[in-house]
């Protein structure tokens, strides 16, 4: 290192700088402010074009330089302790690097996925799981999740739905506040924790027809009462990150849209972190068409008020020229470096840049056995019973009666699930291997024919098996020969998530095949299905025995399936997404508006379907236990409710089983004349009550007259006077009502 620089990195030594990052900015050259705001990927993980090695030689003399300021995918200690040197060791001003991943549902661990974990409406699970998760990661000396993803969606064709929270605004607004917590706990300046990032605003989950990348074209009142929400919560919570998404709203790119970043976000909400782009969508603004090349693009996004520029180089190649040009004012830039320093300074990096670097607590911590525990827990928790004709629990000795069939039975991989960050491939439990644990190791299995074929790789297409049914006829036969069979059908890892859309959401390859023949031999078939997203699967759910949605539950995942199956664990999970009877009923969801036109009449001219019912095949909060739960009416602390005033909504409901479960009650509300035609049902609250056989309790759900305004198709925030309808019960469709008026 030369003289002088080795005199700068004195005089600004992370030291002299940490309190202060407006000093710090005072002394940066454009080149070095716009360093700070570009992103960059080491080839360990991508999630678009792979950087040559070429590349790779000239980005590490940027780094150096200091004209890049984070990174992401860089994983390991002595990986990003190696990167963190090059930065602050030969940079100019010494600045520290950010470490950012796709720590979605765990680091090495892996917990449920979002989706599944959304269906244990236990936020401090949830919260829980993301903190363990920030606890690895951080350990692998990263400072920065780029989660958690709060994509509201309606549609199972998207894959990114087992990302999400669900389709439900409140719900997903709570699980955000809860992720975003447990990443950044209460001090971002400890070395355990990680910043957050809520991502991608906004929309994208309205990707038209569920197809990915896709346009999106919502009603305001649409983004404002159902995707924005989850965001503001999130920034309620203190997020220090947010991720713009790749598609356009309503014309124009979410990378570029000031509408949602300048204004929404950061004046109305305040958010005072960063906001970081997508993966090259400066970029692909040229190909979305609204720019004619990357200048011109990288002067909207930053304009728009997007802050780090990931994987386009656009700020990086343009926004030099473009400030000396006036066509970006300095005042932008600053503002945007301003946002990135403070996070960097809240991660305690200007003090230590390598206070995450810790071998020890690498070795220590990742893949911690408290954190299996913990994984085991969430799996438990998320698992839903769809169905149950009597036949679960199973005894322990059903033994050699007892037969486990289906291509995902001793399936190792794919509970991992998809965005499993730094799992070990085949690490988790089996289905397979936790009902053998149980019931002995003579439990007979088939495959019957392979899901995929070949190759398995996350950056490629899967290809499904379609053309070789062998070990169909020996599945069947062992079927034949059982009197119990575990039927374990649903999705590989693979075919959901990024870039995973589907058109059909049945069972892929022969699985409905094998199911149908295996029904056919046998009439007590337990379905256990593992996905990632809603399946349409109507002739299981008439005809199985028993129906488990256990997704792709993580490290854990055979031995909380197996504590289900044979009663260890009372099922308590509800769904946070519909399942429709059928693709052709997507986009659908319980919280929809009633039409003009709602009711059956002996003609043909209302709102339905001529060849299915309109409704699902099971509904939003919908989730059966072990025991069965009994609900009074619901009754209300008072029949008005002033503007500033709380109601109490008491529900009386008793276990009448013979076993212990959790119940979760649900509060929706329904504002049946307003200026803004309202969905018929929202969820505004709810209760997990634990309840011993023959127990009873009152349920006490409080409603603030916050709680029953909305906003208009323009974003106005309206609460009005008038009649409000209240429904309880255990899902969105069965419900008691009540009424009060709020004045
Ligand atoms: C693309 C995904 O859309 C985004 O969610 C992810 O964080 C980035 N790639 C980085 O991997």
């Amino acid at each position: 290192m030369s003289k002088s620089l080795m005199a700068l990195l004195v005089l600004f030594s992370p030291q002299v700088i940490a309190d202060d990052v407006e000093s710090l900015i005072r002394e940066m050259t454009l080149e070095e402010k716009i360093g700070q705001l570009t992103l960059y990927s080491a080839a360990f993980e991508v999630t678009g074009p792979r950087p040559t090695s070429d590349d790779q030689a000239r980005r590490y003399d940027d780094i150096a330089s200091g004209r890049i300021g984070s990174m992401l995918n860089v994983l390991g200690v002595e990986a990003t302790r190696k990167m963190q040197e090059l930065a602050v060791n030969n940079s100019r001003l010494g600045i520290p690097l950010i470490f950012g991943y796709d720590v979605i549902h765990g680091y090495r661990t892996q917990f449920p996925i979002p989706l599944a974990e959304a269906a244990s409406w236990d936020l401090d699970t949830i919260e829980h799981s993301a903190r363990l998760a920030a606890v690895e990661a951080s350990a692998a000396g990263l400072h920065w999740a780029f989660a958690p993803m709060i994509d509201m969606s309606r549609d199972a064709r998207w894959g990114r739905v087992m990302e999400g929270g669900g389709e439900d605004p409140w719900l997903a607004s709570r699980i955000a506040a809860a992720r975003v917590t447990g990443f950044q706990g209460s001090d971002l300046g400890r070395v355990d924790t990680i910043a957050a990032c809520a991502k991608h605003l906004a929309g994208y989950g309205f990707a038209e027809a569920g197809r990915e990348y896709n346009t999106v074209d919502i009603s305001g009142s649409t983004l404002y009462n159902i995707v924005l929400p989850p965001f503001e919560a999130a920034v309620d919570a203190g997020v220090r990150t947010i991720m713009s998404g790749f598609h356009d709203l309503g014309g124009i790119p979410a990378v570029a849209h000031e509408g949602l970043q300048a204004q929404w976000l950061k004046s109305q909400q305040d958010f005072d972190g960063f906001i970081v782009t997508d993966w090259g969508t400066i970029g692909e603004m040229i190909d979305h068409g609204v720019a004619a090349n990357e200048a011109q693009a990288a002067m909207l996004a930053i304009n728009a008020g997007n802050d780090m520029d990931m994987e386009s180089f656009a700020y990086y190649g343009h926004l030099e020229q473009l400030v000396e040009a006036g066509q970006v004012p300095i005042q932008r830039v600053d503002d945007a470096v301003r946002r990135v320093l403070r996070v960097k300074q809240e991660l305690g990096l200007l003090d230590d840049p390598f206070q995450y670097a810790n071998p020890q607590r690498e070795q220590e911590m990742i893949g911690h056995a408290d954190h299996r525990r913990h994984a085991l827990e969430a799996a438990r928790k998320s698992i839903v019973l769809l169905k149950n004709n009597g036949i679960l629990p199973l005894q322990a000795d059903v033994g050699s009666e007892l037969a486990i069939i289906g291509p995902l039975a001793d399936d190792k991989d794919s509970p991992l699930g998809s965005w499993r960050a730094q799992a070990m491939a085949g690490s988790a439990v089996s289905v397979l291997e936790g009902v053998r644990k149980i019931a002995g190791s003579q439990v007979p299995h088939a495959r019957g024919p392979r899901l995929i074929d070949g190759d398995t790789s996350f950056v490629r297409e899967l290809a499904i098996n379609t053309s070789d049914p062998t070990g169909m006829d020996a599945a069947v036969a062992l079927a034949k020969s059982s009197k119990t069979v575990i039927l374990v059908l649903g999705e590989h890892a693979f075919q959901s998530g990024e870039g995973r859309s589907r058109t059909d959401i049945g069972l892929p390859g022969y699985q409905q095949e094998l199911y149908d023949r295996v029904r056919e031999v046998n009439d007590r078939v337990i379905v256990v299905l593992t996905n990632g997203r809603p399946l349409a699967i109507p002739r299981v759910a008439e005809t199985a025995a028993a129906i488990i949605e256990a997704w792709h539950l993580g490290s854990e995942s055979g031995t909380a399936i197996a504590d289900v199956l044979f009663g260890k664990h009372n099922p308590s999970g509800r769904l946070p997404m519909t399942f429709p009877r059928s693709v052709g009923q997507v986009p659908i969801y319980y919280n929809r508006k009633s039409t003009g036109r709602p009711d059956p009449i002996d003609m043909v001219f209302w709102s339905h379907y001529s060849d299915l019912e309109n409704e699902g095949q099971w509904p939003f909060g919908y989730g059966l236990s072990y025991t069965t739960f009994e609900y009074q009416k619901p009754e209300l602390s008072a029949d008005t409710l002033q503007a500033d005033g709380v109601l109490e909504v008491h529900i009386r409901i008793t276990n009448t089983g013979t076993v212990a479960g959790i119940e979760t009650v649900q509060l929706y509300l329904h504002d049946p004349v307003a200026r803004f035609a309202r969905p018929t049902r929202e969820l505004r609250g709810f209760a997990r009550v634990a309840l011993e056989p023959g127990e009873s309790t009152t349920a006490v759900i409080r409603l603030s007259a916050a709680e029953l305004g909305y906003y208009s198709p323009t974003g106005q925030w309206l609460l009005e006077p008038g009649r409000f309808i209240v429904h309880t019960g255990p899902n969105a469709l069965e419900t008691q009502s009540v009424q009060f008026d709020l004045q």
